[in-house]
């Protein structure tokens, strides 16, 4: 029993010094913390400008007022609730959820999107998303 107790305590011994690297281990998770905001940021931003600029997306897509397209407030709604893909609608390779009889409006922008690759589409899900409170 006695050595039972011994070896708990060798092993509590062994484990906290294990854990001496932690404030390492913790530096790093901070660094890492601090950084995932500004990566956020830059995607939104290059969303924000493919949405506003190259795509054209802004003439159709206002952010809560329909206008030729749904509101990008709408847009985002509905395709969280449904957890639907954007990005493959973007690619022509999902059928339309929010206004299908409108469909063929919006399909004339899959020459744009298509050229687009998977991370900038990516990026302008997740611009039209942070539209939802
Ligand atoms: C010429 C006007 C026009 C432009 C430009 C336009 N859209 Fe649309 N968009 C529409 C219309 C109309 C709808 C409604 C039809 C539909 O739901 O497919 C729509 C629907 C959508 C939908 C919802 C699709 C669904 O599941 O029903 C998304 C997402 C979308 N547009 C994204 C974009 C993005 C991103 C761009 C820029 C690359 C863009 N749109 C540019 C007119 C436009």
């Amino acid at each position: 029993m006695r050595k039972l107790f011994f070896i708990l305590i060798m092993v509590g011994f062994i484990s906290c010094g294990d854990k001496k690297p932690e404030p390492f281990g913790k530096a790093s998770d901070e660094v890492l913390k601090d950084a995932t905001p500004i990566v956020v940021d830059e995607k939104l931003k290059l969303g924000e400008e493919l949405f506003n600029g190259v795509g054209m997306c802004k003439s159709c897509h206002l952010p809560d007022k329909k206008v030729i397209g749904p509101s990008i407030v709408e847009i985002a709604r509905i395709y969280k609730d449904k957890e639907a893909n954007m990005v493959e609608f973007l690619k022509e390779n999902a059928d339309p959820i929010v206004d299908p009889s409108q469909y063929e409006v919006m399909k004339t922008n899959f020459a744009i999107t298509k050229t687009m690759s998977d991370d900038e589409l990516k990026a302008i899900e997740a611009y039209m998303y942070s539209f939802l409170k």
